[in-house]
């Protein structure tokens, strides 16, 4: 089953994000901090976002970005403390695989927390130490009748990895979500590498742990991306210029040549500005993936910034980015992957670019980690 989450549920402190990273590290598999992925999506931390915003938009935000989880994941989910508390989060969450109820001693939960001024409060009108007692005598009934395992880990063991392994070793082999293949991927970009950068990013998060980046290809030395790629660290990069005149095939034949000598099993276009030739298509357009930063095939052929500012013209509701296979007309590949964008009131052109790119890294990773 490709679908298939193990989804940690426990209180505040009970070791869901530590456990789940660990978990996925040992196993090789996806992991998806639900906090974390809520942080990176509205671009703020959550303590920032629920004092700016109120808790309830902060829900809405949560049940997406749960929701999201459901659909296009397959790994490790380390929910957040009151997630499953919002009966939507709970029944989505639950079809999509086993909850693991990370049931510590409440007692070394509680002095934890009690040293912890790093957490959102949930109500700062009452003392820390009450409201924690609330909160716990409030979820620990959710959290004991929807867990499918429960086990106690030991929060005070400075031993994340052993803890861990213990954790792993109650857990029924046939409830583990299968490893996603090892693939090498190469990253094409014309422009700033934004979307480059995120997915590295994403991947120390703990997404796409199956992704090799083996080779980085510009058609500009002075792109913004270079240099990132030159920081994030890729072994191979590429400068391929066009020359003068240089028609479209004798320029793909040298990205060809390439391509043949690293054997990539993706290329991702993140930012890539050149068409690809029929040549090129033929052999290597089903494994090229193009992010484009709207819901195609609406403005197709448009580029980057164009598009936000044509969205915001037009006052659309929606907009949101593509992954799709490259053939040699424009934007017209078959889709793979879109994901939608919710056009809000205070979004301008780069508050839109910002949160569709966030959609085509995830994109990207939804992509890949189901290979
Ligand atoms: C990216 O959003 C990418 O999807 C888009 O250009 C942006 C480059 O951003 N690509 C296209 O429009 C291709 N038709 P960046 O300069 O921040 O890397």
């Amino acid at each position: 089953m490709l679908n298939q989450n193990i989804v940690l549920i426990g209180f505040r402190g009970a070791g869901k994000s530590t456990f789940g990273r660990e978990m996925a590290n040992q196993l090789g598999l996806p992991f998806a901090d639900l906090d974390e992925e809520i942080e990176f999506v509205t671009g703020m931390s959550i303590p920032e976002y629920t004092e700016r915003f109120g808790w309830q938009q902060f829900r809405e935000v949560e049940q997406k970005v749960a929701h999201d989880f459901c659909r296009n994941f397959s790994g490790i989910v380390a929910s957040g403390g009151g997630t499953i508390e919002n009966s939507k989060n709970l029944q989505n969450l639950k079809k999509t695989g086993k909850f693991l109820f990370l049931n510590p001693a409440f007692r070394d939960v509680r002095k934890y927390l009690l040293k912890d001024t790093t957490r959102p409060r949930l109500n700062p009108d009452i003392p820390l130490a009450q409201e924690i007692d609330q909160a716990w005598d409030q979820r620990k009934g959710i959290y004991g009748a929807t867990g499918d395992f429960e086990v106690v880990p030991d929060i005070k063991n400075e031993d994340v990895a052993g803890e861990t392994k213990r954790i792993i070793e109650q857990i029924p082999t046939n409830v583990i979500p299968r490893v996603p293949q090892q693939k090498r991927v190469a990253i094409f970009s014309s422009s700033n590498g934004s979307t480059l950068e995120g997915l590295f990013e994403a991947q120390k998060r703990g997404r796409i742990p199956n992704v090799e980046f083996c080779l980085f290809v510009s058609d500009s030395k002075d792109a913004g991306a270079v240099a990132k790629a030159k920081e994030l660290g890729i072994k191979d990069i590429e400068i391929i210029e066009p020359q003068k005149g240089e028609d479209k095939e004798d320029y793909d034949r040298e990205i060809i040549n390439l391509l043949r000598e690293f054997k990539p099993d993706f290329i991702l276009l993140a930012g890539w500005m050149r068409i690809f030739s029929k040549l090129y298509c033929d052999q290597f357009g089903d494994t090229t993936l193009n992010a484009h930063p709207s819901l195609l095939p609406k403005y197709s052929g448009m580029k980057d910034i164009e598009i936000h500012q044509q969205v915001l013209e037009y006052e659309d509701k929606y907009t949101g980015a593509t992954i799709h296979r490259v053939i040699p007309e424009v934007d017209a590949g078959d889709i793979v992957v879109q994901r939608k964008v919710l056009v809000e009131e205070h979004d301008d052109v780069e508050s839109l670019k910002e949160k569709v790119q966030k959609q085509e890294i995830l994109g990207f990773c939804e992509y890949l980690e189901k290979r």
